[in-house]
């Protein structure tokens, strides 16, 4: 269903690699809704994914960036702005990568400059993106920037490992930038702390299978689909919100305040 409630606005995506991308549905819906926008992702994923598809189904161009790079981010918003046609009214982050998670490097042995690339590309990189935008005023008033995250950034899942640290430090960012976003240019940032959802950053985490259903069997309305955020992210783009900033917003199916739900505990007395 669409209500053209991005008509007129234009944006930047980051981080659609596959259909199965949280980025990709949303850059789907926000399509649907009127949105135009540039897509963005990092050289070496343009190789491995098939964003060229997401471009031509939803007419827009790409400019690779390698998101921990100032020169790149820089030329992606200067280009953006030429190739749309004016000043930036939303941008998605939803980049996310560990090499500690990816080489199955345990929390308690960590190889810190594995440690530092992904707090670089994960966190930093969503202070990077925000610092381009400002010094070049290239938002325009009344816009919105969303990061993914998610609640290992408030609670202990021992196998997203340094990604709880990462997102931490990106919900914190969100907060800090969106301060001086808000004073200055009446621009809102939040992140969207997302359930667990079958991607290929979400099925790299050890577990992930049990992880996935665990969650769901604990949300009274189930885990939140990738197409249920890219939703969730239209309405926060949208001018339906426009007085919604510095938050963390929990978008999960209720797991966040849940203690136990009846399925769970049924799951473990029959494990007994
Ligand atoms: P995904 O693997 O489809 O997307 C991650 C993206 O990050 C990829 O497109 C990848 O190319 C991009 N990326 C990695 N390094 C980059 C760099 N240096 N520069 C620019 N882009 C780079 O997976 P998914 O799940 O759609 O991830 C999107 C966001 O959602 C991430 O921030 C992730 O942590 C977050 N999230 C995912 C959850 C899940 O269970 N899948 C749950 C909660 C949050």
């Amino acid at each position: 269903m669409s209500y053209n409630l991005l008509k007129g606005k234009r944006g930047i995506i980051f981080g659609a690699l596959d259909e199965n991308s949280i980025a990709w549905k949303t850059a789907e819906r926000v399509h649907e809704e009127g949105g135009v926008f540039v897509l963005s992702n990092a050289p070496i994923a343009m190789r491995m994914g098939t964003i060229d598809q997401l471009a031509a189904k939803t007419g827009s161009h790409i400019i690779p960036a390698d998101a921990t790079s100032e020169e790149d981010l820089q030329n992606l918003v200067e280009k953006s702005m030429e190739l749309l046609g004016g000043k930036i009214d939303f941008v998605l982050h939803s980049i996310g990568m560990s090499v500690n998670v990816r080489k199955g490097k345990a929390y308690t042995d960590q190889k810190y400059d594995w440690t530092q690339k992904g707090t670089d590309v994960s966190a930093m990189s969503f202070h990077k993106v925000m610092q381009t935008l400002y010094k070049n005023d290239a938002m325009n008033e009344w816009g919105s920037i969303v990061a993914l995250t998610y609640m290992a950034a408030q609670r202990v899942f021992p196998d997203y490992n340094d990604m709880a640290d990462n997102k931490a430090y990106l919900e914190s960012v969100a907060r800090s930038f969106g301060y001086f976003f808000g004073r200055d240019h009446k621009v809102r940032v939040n992140t969207i702390s997302q359930s667990p959802t079958a991607t290929t950053a979400g099925q790299g985490v050890k577990g992930f299978d049990g992880f996935i259903s665990y969650a769901d069997k604990m949300s009274p309305l189930g885990n939140a689909s990738a197409l249920d955020c890219a939703n969730y992210t239209v309405s926060l783009f949208s001018d339906l919100t426009r007085k919604v900033t510095l938050q963390n917003l929990f978008h999960d199916g209720g797991f966040s305040n849940m203690g136990v739900s009846d399925a769970v505990m049924e799951a473990f007395e029959k494990g007994q």
